[in-house]
C-alpha cells in the first residue's frame, strides 16, 4: 500500500466513524456504539413498566461509561427486530435469567470482581443462597441508576431486614452508619496527607504511607463482606501508619 493510499484510508475511516457517531440516535442514548436495546427501548412510552425501567438508565454511571443493556441483560444488541434481538434476554422472575435475583451478583461480578469475590465470602451471600433472604447487590446499588449508598442513607436500607420487627441484628444499621462514615473520613484524611507529605522513595515514612494506602484499600475492599469490626480494624491500622509518619516540626 503506497503512503497516499495510506493516507486516504486514513481520512476514509475518520469521516466513517464522524458520520457513524453522528447519526441521529446513535451518539446520546448509545454510549459509543450503536445499539438496538437501547434505540428501540428509549422510545418505549415513561408510563410502562418496562420502559420506566429502560429510562431509569438514562444518565447512570452506567450509561456515561457504555454498559448498555445486553451487558446485564444478554440479547443481540446489533439485532434491529425485537424478537431476534430479545433471543436469551428473560424477565427477572425466571431461574434462568442473569437478573434473577439469586444470579444478580455474578452477573455485576463479571465486571466487579472484587466486589463480588468479596460477596461470595459474607453470611449475606450464603442466605441468599440458601434460603433467598440476604440482599443481593441490587438491594443496596439500585439496578440501573446504580446508586451509591452514603452515611445517610444506608440505614435505611439495612433496615428493611435489621430491624426490630424481623429481629435480625436490628443494631446494625446505626453501626453500618458509623463504620461508613468513618470509612469515608478516613479516605479524606489519607487524601489529606498524601497532599501535605511527600516523602522520598525507600524511607520509613514513604513506608507508612504505603501500609496507609493498604490498609484503606482493605477496609474498602472488606466492605462488600460486611463484617463491620474487620473493617474498623484495618481502619484503625491506617491510622497508626499515619500516626507514626515522621511529620515535619510545626511552626
Ligand atoms: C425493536 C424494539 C426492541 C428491541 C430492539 C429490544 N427490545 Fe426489549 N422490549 C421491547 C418491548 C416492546 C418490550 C415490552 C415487552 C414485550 O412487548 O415483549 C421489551 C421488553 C424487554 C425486557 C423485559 C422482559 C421481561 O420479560 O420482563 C427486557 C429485560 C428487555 N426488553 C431487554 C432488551 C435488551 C437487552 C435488548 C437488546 C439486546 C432489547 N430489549 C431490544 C422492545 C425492544
Ligand atoms: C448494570 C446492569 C444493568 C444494565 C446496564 C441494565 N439493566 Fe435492566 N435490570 C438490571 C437488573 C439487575 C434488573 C432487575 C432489578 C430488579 O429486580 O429490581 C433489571 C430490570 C430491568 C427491567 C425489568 C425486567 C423484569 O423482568 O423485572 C427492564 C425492562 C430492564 N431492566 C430494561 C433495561 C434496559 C432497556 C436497559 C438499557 C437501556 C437496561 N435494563 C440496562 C440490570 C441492568
Ligand atoms: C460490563 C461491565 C459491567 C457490568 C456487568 C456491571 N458494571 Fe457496574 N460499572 C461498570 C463500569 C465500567 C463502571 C464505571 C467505572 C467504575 O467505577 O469502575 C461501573 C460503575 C458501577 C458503580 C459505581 C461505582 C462508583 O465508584 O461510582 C456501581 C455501584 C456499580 N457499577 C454497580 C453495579 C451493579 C450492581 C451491577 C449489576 C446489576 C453492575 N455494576 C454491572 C461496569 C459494569
Ligand atoms: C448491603 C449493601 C450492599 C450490597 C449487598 C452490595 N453493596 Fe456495593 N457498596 C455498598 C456500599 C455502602 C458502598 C460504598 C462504600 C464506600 O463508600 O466506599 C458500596 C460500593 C460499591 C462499589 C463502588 C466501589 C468504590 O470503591 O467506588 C461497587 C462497584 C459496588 N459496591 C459493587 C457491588 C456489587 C457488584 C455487589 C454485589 C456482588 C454489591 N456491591 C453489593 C453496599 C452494598
Ligand atoms: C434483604 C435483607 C437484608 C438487608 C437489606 C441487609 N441484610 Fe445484613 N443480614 C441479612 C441476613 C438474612 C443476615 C444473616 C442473619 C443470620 O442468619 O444470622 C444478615 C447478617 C448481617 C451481618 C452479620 C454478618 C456476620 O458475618 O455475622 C452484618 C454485619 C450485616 N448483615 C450487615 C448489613 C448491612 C451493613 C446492611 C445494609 C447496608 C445489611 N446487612 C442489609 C439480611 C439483610
Amino acid at each position: 500500500m503506497s503512503k497516499r493510499d495510506r493516507i486516504s484510508l486514513c481520512t476514509l475511516m475518520i469521516v466513517c466513524s464522524v458520520l457513524f457517531f453522528s447519526a441521529p440516535g446513535h451518539s446520546a442514548e448509545g454510549g459509543k456504539t450503536e445499539n438496538s436495546c437501547v434505540r428501540c427501548h428509549s422510545q418505549l412510552p415513561g408510563s410502562s413498566f418496562v420502559g420506566a425501567r429502560s429510562h431509569s438508565w438514562t444518565g447512570s454511571i452506567h450509561q456515561k461509561h457504555g454498559v448498555t443493556c445486553d451487558k446485564c441483560h444478554g440479547g443481540n444488541p446489533r439485532a434491529a427486530e425485537q424478537k431476534e434481538a430479545h433471543a436469551g434476554v428473560l424477565g427477572s422472575g425466571n431461574p434462568q435469567s442473569t437478573i434473577y435475583y439469586k444470579n444478580i451478583p455474578s452477573t455485576c461480578g463479571k465486571c466487579h470482581g472484587a466486589e463480588f469475590y468479596k460477596f461470595t465470602q459474607s453470611l449475606h451471600y450464603k442466605r441468599l443462597e440458601a434460603t433467598g433472604r440476604g440482599p443481593e447487590c441490587v438491594t443496596c446499588h439500585g439496578s440501573m441508576v446504580t446508586s451509591i449508598l452514603t452515611p445517610d442513607t444506608i440505614a435505611a436500607v439495612c433496615e428493611q431486614c435489621h430491624n426490630e420487627r424481623l429481629g435480625i441484628f436490628p443494631f446494625i444499621p446505626q453501626k453500618a452508619k458509623a463504620v461508613l462514615l468513618l470509612l469515608r473520613e478516613s479516605n479524606s484524611l489519607l487524601d489529606a496527607d498524601q497532599r501535605l507529605y511527600h516523602p522520598a522513595a525507600g524511607t520509613v515514612g514513604a513506608r507508612h504511607m504505603r501500609d496507609a494506602r493498604s490498609s484503606l484499600h482493605s477496609a474498602r475492599l472488606d466492605w462488600h463482606k460486611f463484617d463491620l469490626d474487620t473493617i474498623t480494624g484495618h481502619l484503625q491500622e491506617m491510622y497508626n501508619s499515619l500516626e507514626a509518619l515522621p511529620r515535619r516540626n510545626p511552626h
